[in-house]
């Protein structure tokens, strides 16, 4: 581990204690000149740290930036075989993921943005990923001689961890829209875009990557015209390591689901979590947009939703919006 790393170590785990030059190159058997120049190279990537004379130096308590040691010290044992990295940037950490995947990246690597420049959606949209306010994560899965049409799971754990994540810090209770956005107060705060590669000879997954981008504060200057009427963010004041905590609640979450898929209290979960339920939505179909109800999500997290015609379906993947949103679009 570089110097540097060391000490973002010792200062995270500390956040607000001084430690004098000495002290910290006696713990990390280093020169003092050595501790100098990491303390200016964590400057540099936008790290307040104090430095007081006789006290020496500290990171200021409200340093929130997104780092493997920011979010290590709150992982718990469901994480330990996690590998994380933390870039400042990516153009797409699920691109970027998958490259990796393909030259034979083991299962449980993470990687995690603090903006990107081509965030992926669903369906080819993008997702808008700016610096400094949000969270982009993807990780790497492996499972063993699962079907293809089981990956869904990863998406609905990852979707209720999310969840559960955001609880933790939040008194409002995030719901879920089927299949795969996280709503607080009526607007979009996550979305997840679960992707995979199948063997073609066997259809079993050969890797899945579980993409989840979370707006975890509101961008500086606001979300975009085209977005601000959808888009919200979890919190509406900064909390205490914020995004460095959301991360872990959710690795932690999520990892504690897939060590245990036989415990299906998630898909109860999911659908107690509904955002749709009851409402009037439009079902984005290759033939079409149709107005239906939605009336349940099944114990398969299927969407239960009624035709105008009455004809009843379970939508097992898909496009739906609530016709609120969208008065205009035009319905068979
Ligand atoms: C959606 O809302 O349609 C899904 C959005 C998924 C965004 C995340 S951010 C991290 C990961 N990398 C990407 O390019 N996309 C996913």
């Amino acid at each position: 581990m570089k110097t540097k790393e060391k000490l973002l170590t010792l200062f995270e785990k500390n956040k607000g204690v001084y430690f004098s030059g000495e002290e910290i190159a006696e713990k990390l058997s280093v020169s003092r000149t050595a501790v100098w120049k990491a303390v200016n190279s964590l400057r540099k990537e936008g790290y307040k740290i104090h430095a007081v004379q006789n006290k020496g130096y500290c990171l200021a308590s409200d340093t929130d930036i997104l780092s493997v040691q920011g979010i290590q010290k709150y992982l718990e044992s469901a994480c330990s075989q996690i590998k994380l990295t933390v870039l400042p940037a990516a153009a797409s950490t699920n691109a970027l993921l998958r490259e990796e995947a393909a030259a034979g990246a083991p299962e449980g690597c993470v990687l995690i943005a603090g903006s990107q420049t081509n965030g992926r959606g669903r369906t080819g949209r993008s997702f808008y990923s700016p610096p400094d306010t949000g969270l982009y994560m993807s990780l790497l899965l492996r499972p063993s001689r699962c079907p293809a049409q089981k990956a869904k799971k990863y998406t609905v754990m990852a979707a209720v961890a999310a969840c559960h994540a955001i609880e933790s810090f939040s008194d409002k209770k995030p719901l879920i829209k089927w299949v795969n956005d996280i709503y607080m107060d009526g607007k979009k705060v996550s979305g997840i875009l679960t992707e995979a590669s199948v063997g073609l000879e066997d259809g079993f997954l050969d890797y899945v990557i579980l993409g989840i981008g979370i707006n975890v504060y509101s961008p500086r200057g606001g979300f975009p015209d085209e977005l601000k009427d959808r888009a919200g963010a979890v919190f509406s004041e900064a909390i205490d390591d914020g995004k460095n905590r959301l991360a872990a609640a959710f690795l932690n979450c999520f990892m504690a689901l897939c060590q245990s898929p036989e415990n299906h209290f998630y898909k109860e979960d999911y659908r107690k979590r509904s955002f749709l339920i009851g409402k009037e939505i439009l079902v984005l179909l290759p033939e079409g947009t149709k107005k239906a109800s939605a009336l349940d999500v099944d114990e398969d997290c299927r969407l239960i939703v009624r035709y105008e015609d009455g004809t009843i379906a379970a939508l097992d993947s898909g496009e739906v919006r609530t016709q609120e949103k969208c008065p205009h679009i035009q319905t068979e």
